[in-house]
C-alpha cells in the first residue's frame, strides 16, 4: 500500500528562489499559514546566478530615467510578444521593491553621493542595475531569506515536488518526496505558488544546475494550465567554455557593463559588424560614451557588446562557425583592456567583479585583470512559462499562481539582464498576495487519495525494474539532443527529427530502472525528473515548430526574419481533453493606446 504523510497549509509556495521567497514573504504577512517547499538547500537557487544586477529606473545615475523608458526598452527587448501588462507593472513597481529590499538590509553599492549604484546593462537605456558587485543575486536571496524567516513560514528542504492534485477544477494539493529518507508527503493547501524557475537541464551547456528541470512548468501543464512562449529560451552569450568540467558556468554580462568587449581570434572588436538599425540611430545619451563606442571607422551610439543577448550570442556563434573562434569554440571577453584608460584598474576590475576574478582564477587558472576570459553562449533562462493573469498572477487553474522564471509574459521573446531579478520580487509579491487572497475566501479541498496514492507507485515504478534504462544515460541524450536541434539555430527538419527522437526517449523512459533503496539516490530523483525534462522539452519543440519567424530567443534558419503577423501573437501549450499535447495561437495581452504611444515615444 502507498503510504504518505499529510501536512496542511494555506498557501503552499513551491520553489524557494527569489520569487517564492517573496511570495512567502508576502503571502505570510497577510496572516495565512505558509509552507515554502526547497528542491535543494535554502539559499540555494539559480538567482543567484543573476549576478550583475536588478533593473529598476531609480534614475540614481542619470535621471532621464524613469518606468515609461523602462518598460518600453523591456517591450522593445522582448520584440512586443511580452504580456504588456506585466511589464507596465514591473517597470512602475521595480524601484519600490528595490527601496524596499534595502530597506530589509540589502547592502548595495554606492554612488559618491551614497545613493544605490546603478550600472550599465544590454538593451537597458540608462545605467539601471542597482547592483552589488557582481553577486547581486545571492544578497537578494540573503536578504530575503533573513526577512522571511522572521515571518513564520514552515519551510521544507530537499523536498521535490511530483504532482500537483485538484477537487472540483480547483488545485487543492502537491505531491512531493524528501531526499533524504525517500517518503512521501502530501500537501494540502488552498492555494499554490509555483516559483520552480527554469528548464536550463533540458540543454547540454547551461548555467542552471541540477535542480532546473522543469518541475513547474511540468507539474502545471499536468494540471491543465495553459504555458506560452516555450519556444523562446534564452542562450547567455557569455559563459565559460574551457576548461570542459565548468563549461556553461555564467559570466556575468556585468563584465560588459563594466567596460568588457568581446573580440575574435583576430583580435577583432566582431559585434560592430552587426548593429541592429533601431541601436544605430539611437541618440548619444550616456556620459561616458566616447571611449566605448567607436573602433576604426565604425561607430554605434552604446557599446555594441550591450546589445540584447539573443543578438549577441548569435554575433558570437557565427564567429566560431566562422572560423574565427578561441582555440576552445568560444570568443574572447577582454576586460582588462580598460587599463589604457582607467587608473588602477586592476583594483577597479577585483572590486566590481570579484566573483568573475576567484572563478576564473579557481577554475581556468586565469587572471582576468591581465588576460581576456574565453566565453560562448550557454542556456540560461527560459521566456516561457506558465501563462498568468497579469495583475493577480493566478494560471488558468483556479488557486494555481506563478511567478518568476517558471510564468511567462514579461519578458516576450527575449529577456533583458536584470529584468529577471526585479521580475521575481515584483511578481513575487504580486502572487503571494492574491494567493493569500484566495486562501482566505476558500475552504480546504481533499485530494483524491486513488489519484495520490497512483501517482506515488508511478514514482516508485523504476525500482522494480533494476536492469532497466539508465536514467542519466536518457538525460544526456536528450540534453544532446536539445542543444544541437532545438539551439540557438534552429531549422524545420532538425526540429522534426528531435520531435522523433523525443518519442524514443519517452519510451526508454517509461522503462527506466534504478537500484538501491528510496534514500539519497540520485538516479532515483534523475528518474523522476527525467518526466519533467521531457514533458517541457515537448513544449519547445512543438512551440517552435509552430513559430514560423525568427524573434529574439527563437532564431530559425528557414525563416531568418520577422513576420509581422507572428508579432502580436503568443503560442499557447496546453493538455487537451485527449491527453495530448496542443498548440494554439492567442493574440498578444494587455496592450494599451498609453503603452502604444510610450513606446513610439522612446523609440
Ligand atoms: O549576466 C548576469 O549577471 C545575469 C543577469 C540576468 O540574467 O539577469
Amino acid at each position: 500500500m502507498p503510504t504518505w504523510d499529510t501536512i496542511d497549509h494555506d498557501v503552499l509556495v513551491i520553489g524557494a528562489g527569489g520569487a517564492g521567497l517573496r511570495a512567502a514573504i508576502e503571502a505570510a504577512s497577510h496572516g495565512v499559514s505558509v509552507g515554502l517547499v526547497c528542491k535543494s538547500l535554502l539559499g540555494k537557487a539559480h538567482t543567484v546566478m543573476a549576478e550583475g544586477g536588478v533593473a529598476a529606473s531609480l534614475g540614481n545615475v542619470d535621471d532621464r530615467d524613469s518606468w515609461q523608458v523602462h518598460v518600453t526598452d523591456t517591450l522593445r527587448g522582448g520584440q512586443y510578444v511580452n504580456n504588456w501588462r506585466m511589464a507596465e507593472l514591473h517597470a512602475k513597481e521595480a524601484p519600490d521593491r528595490v527601496r524596499e529590499l534595502e530597506a530589509w538590509g540589502a547592502l548595495f553599492d554606492r554612488t559618491s553621493d551614497g545613493k544605490i549604484l546603478q550600472r550599465n546593462f544590454g538593451g537597458h537605456r540608462y545605467p539601471r542595475l542597482a547592483h552589488v558587485g557582481d553577486r547581486t543575486g545571492l544578497e537578494m536571496i540573503r536578504t530575503l531569506q533573513d526577512h522571511g524567516v522572521h515571518q513564520g513560514m514552515d519551510v521544507h528542504m530537499e523536498v521535490t515536488v511530483v504532482s500537483l492534485h485538484k477537487r472540483d477544477g480547483r488545485v487543492c494539493g502537491a505531491l512531493a518526496y524528501d531526499r533524504e529518507r525517500g517518503r512521501f508527503r502530501l500537501f494540502r493547501a488552498k492555494a499554490i505558488v509555483l516559483a520552480t524557475g527554469g528548464i536550463g537541464r533540458a540543454f547540454a551547456v547551461t548555467s542552471n544546475s541540477w535542480e532546473y528541470t522543469g518541475d513547474g512548468h511540468a507539474l502545471a501543464y499536468h494540471a491543465g494550465a495553459a504555458l506560452q512562449d516555450m519556444e523562446f529560451i534564452q542562450f547567455h552569450p557569455t559563459g565559460m567554455v574551457w576548461p570542459p568540467s565548468v563549461r556553461g558556468i555564467l559570466v556575468t554580462e556585468g563584465v560588459r557593463g563594466e567596460g568588457g568587449i568581446l573580440l575574435n581570434s583576430e583580435g577583432r572588436r566582431f559585434m560592430f559588424d552587426d548593429i541592429p538599425e533601431a541601436y544605430r540611430t539611437q541618440t548619444a545619451d550616456t556620459p561616458d560614451e566616447g571611449w566605448r563606442y567607436v573602433t576604426g571607422d565604425k561607430e554605434a551610439r552604446r557599446p555594441p557588446e550591450l546589445l540584447t543577448r539573443d543578438h549577441v550570442a548569435r554575433c558570437i556563434v557565427r564567429e566560431v562557425r566562422e572560423g574565427r573562434g578561441s582555440p576552445h569554440g568560444g570568443v574572447f571577453l577582454d576586460i582588462a583592456w580598460i587599463k589604457t584608460h582607467l587608473p588602477k584598474a586592476a583594483e577597479h576590475i577585483r572590486r566590481k567583479l570579484p566573483s568573475m576574478y576567484h572563478q576564473f582564477k579557481a577554475l581556468a587558472d586565469i587572471d582576468i585583470t591581465t588576460t581576456p576570459m574565453e566565453v560562448g553562449p550557454t542556456t540560461h533562462y527560459v521566456m516561457g512559462g506558465i501563462r498568468v493573469d497579469g495583475d493577480t498572477q493566478m494560471s488558468s487553474v483556479p488557486g494555481l499562481f506563478a511567478a518568476g522564471e517558471v510564468a511567462a509574459g514579461l519578458h516576450g521573446s527575449n529577456r533583458l539582464g536584470g529584468n529577471s531579478l526585479s521580475d521575481l520580487i515584483v511578481f513575487g509579491k504580486r502572487a503571494g498576495e492574491h494567493a493569500a487572497s484566495f486562501a482566505k475566501e476558500s475552504a480546504a479541498l481533499e485530494p483524491d487519495a486513488g489519484e495520490v496514492g497512483e501517482a506515488v507507485r508511478e514514482c516508485l515504478a523504476p525500482f522494480d525494474r533494476p536492469s532497466g534504462e539508465n536514467p542519466y544515460a536518457i538525460q544526456n541524450d536528450l540534453q544532446r539532443m536539445m542543444q544541437n536541434q532545438v539551439g540557438i539555430v534552429r531549422q524545420e527538419g532538425e526540429m522534426l527529427q528531435a520531435a522523433e527522437a523525443l518519442r524514443e526517449l519517452e519510451a526508454r523512459a517509461r522503462r527506466v530502472g534504478v537500484t538501491g533503496h528510496r534514500e539519497y539516490n540520485p538516479g532515483w530523483h534523475t528518474a523522476i525528473d527525467l518526466a519533467h525534462l521531457l514533458t517541457v522539452s515537448e513544449a519547445v519543440i512543438r512551440s517552435a515548430l509552430e513559430r514560423k519567424e525568427s524573434r529574439g530567443g527563437h532564431f530559425r534558419d528557414d525563416y531568418p526574419e520577422k513576420d509581422p503577423a507572428s508579432g502580436t501573437i503568443n503560442f499557447v501549450v496546453q493538455k487537451g481533453p485527449d491527453g495530448e499535447m496542443h498548440v494554439r495561437p492567442e493574440p498578444v495581452v494587455g496592450v494599451t493606446d498609453e503603452l502604444r504611444r510610450l513606446v513610439e515615444t522612446f523609440k
